[in-house]
């Protein structure tokens, strides 16, 4: 999408998109805009209303904001429902005008959910493209402040957030580990950061052992994918940060297959399509920052090559592993990714992100990840930023008092505790083992939030949670 700014109508011909925050219903004076004036009795910026007039062969479509006190999601989720559920009303040229209230996080919301409402799940289906996404389309912005800084910020947002949605939505005979090290390369040339991949011969040189026994039963080879990221003009002192994300294109549970949530199961990668997502803003942005991410991608499925319950493997680490439930793989090439990650890149900060559990689905169900660090300062970070955007975070325990959920007879660790409790934070117990003690380590677990059902599609998808989270937070290190 591109923008254009306009000072007023005068030459105008198209659809206005005129949002309005609420007054009272019982407030005679009417709403107006332009030549055009609607009566509150009929239209008075009430949540989700909407009016739509014509005059001078311009169509207004008048948005109800509700209160002023709205919040950046909901916000951005009125423009995101315009853009999707109002294509009929966009002819052409279509214009926004802002309400005065709104400041750069307000635009920001509104540029970013108008754009991310182009989104359709059917990407097979023979479709016509959203009239945004027609490479002539301009947005016709009338403010009286210049706010480009922030449009072109929010169409950043958006762009990295809508590659998110496809990765994590299209199917797993489509993104395969090979897809994903292909996509990371291509946007690696485009936005401007470095990209490795490890096939499955160099991975065992390496002996990322915990990593390639997850992808053993899959004849998609597993890629082990590490993206750097420094601005193209490099400041001293630059705060460096550390990320990884799960990335299983498919988890079928192994040899210990599922027998329930299967379906779903290609939404396995949204912590590694999070990172991805990520990296692409972090690079559009150019942030200040350097940051070394690592995707470890693989399938987790059933053949005679498979890993076996009981199996010991040993990890990258050097830590070895028994195998209690092959359906426990998300943490094992974490493990290895976090080990890679500060072996050999030692960053200052690092997060990963992955739908780790169906526990942290039972504790908090769709309404936040877990959140976990002995860090204070990041956890902090971490949540404000989370609640600026709608992408919620609460903390549970590292207690060492769950150490012993992970402790094995016969390895150095195991990767279940074989109990159906805490299941959310054994995982997270498992992960911090392999973070050889490091200060400033978080893991956001997000199986509940990273897909699902809402209002945008009759069937699950993905909501791109942790695009914008992890480079806002980055951003304000
Ligand atoms: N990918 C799943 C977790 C998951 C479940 C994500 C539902 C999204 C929605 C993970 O690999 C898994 O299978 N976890 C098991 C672990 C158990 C076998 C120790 C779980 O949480 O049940
Ligand atoms: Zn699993
Ligand atoms: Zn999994």
């Amino acid at each position: 999408m591109k923008t254009k700014n306009i000072n007023d109508l005068k030459d105008f011909s198209g659809t206005v998109l005129v949002p309005v925050f609420e007054t009272s219903a019982k407030n005679l004076i009417p709403i107006q805009f332009g030549t055009v004036s609607i009566s509150s009795k009929v239209f008075y910026g009430k949540k989700d209303s909407y009016y739509l007039a014509e005059d001078n062969d311009n169509i207004y479509l008048f948005i109800g904001l509700g209160k002023k006190d709205i919040d950046y999601k909901s916000l951005k989720t009125i423009f995101r429902r315009v853009a999707a559920n109002q294509k009929e009303a966009f002819t052409k040229c279509v214009g926004v005008s802002f309400p005065t209230e709104f400041k750069e996080q307000e635009v920001e919301a509104a540029i970013s959910g108008l754009l991310l409402g182009t989104y359709s799940l059917g990407h097979y289906k023979k479709e016509v493209d959203h009239p945004f996404l027609d490479p002539e389309f301009e947005l016709k912005i009338l403010a009286t402040v210049d706010f480009s800084i922030t449009i072109n910020k929010a169409i950043k947002i958006a762009r990295a957030q809508l590659e998110t949605l496809s990765l994590v939505d299209l199917p797993p005979n489509k993104v395969t580990p090979g897809y994903l090290a292909k996509w990371a390369k291509d946007r690696g040339n485009r936005y401007g950061f470095k990209v490795n991949v490890l096939d499955r011969e160099a991975c065992e040189v390496e002996q990322l052992g915990a990593f390639l026994a997850v992808g053993k039963g899959s004849n998609n080879e597993p890629q082990f994918i590490i993206m750097n990221y420094e601005p193209n003009k490099p400041t001293e002192n630059l705060k460096h940060i550390g990320l990884v994300g799960k990335g299983i294109t498919f988890d079928t549970g192994g040899i210990n297959i599922k027998t329930a949530g299967m379906l779903d199961m290609k939404s396995d990668m949204a912590g590694g399509a999070a990172v991805f997502g990520a990296m692409q803003l972090i690079a559009d942005l150019q942030l200040p920052v350097k940051v070394t991410a690592i995707v470890p991608c693989a399938e987790n499925s059933v053949s005679s090559k498979s890993f076996l319950p009981s199996d010991v493997i040993k990890s990258y680490s050097g830590n070895s592993i028994e195998i209690i439930d092959t359906d426990a793989e998300g943490r094992l090439i974490l493990a290895d990714g976090l080990s890679y990650l500060i072996k050999n890149f030692d960053p200052e900060y690092i997060v990963d992100i992955a739908t780790l559990t169906g526990s942290s689905i039972g504790t908090f169900g769709h309404e936040c990840g877990a959140l976990f660090t002995d860090n204070e300062i990041i956890a902090d970070a971490l949540r404000k930023t989370g609640d600026s955007i709608g992408e919620r975070l609460w903390p549970l325990p590292l207690w060492e008092a769950y150490t012993e959920d992970i402790e094995s007879a016969i390895a150095d660790v195991k990767n279940y505790s074989g109990k159906p409790v805490a299941g959310a934070i054994s995982a997270a117990k498992f992960l911090q083992f392999f973070t050889n003690k490091h200060t400033a380590w978080a893991h956001l677990d997000i199986a509940g939030v990273a897909y699902g059902n809402d209002e945008f599609s009759k069937s699950k998808h993905a909501s791109g949670y942790g695009v914008h989270l992890l480079t806002k937070f980055i951003e304000n290190l």
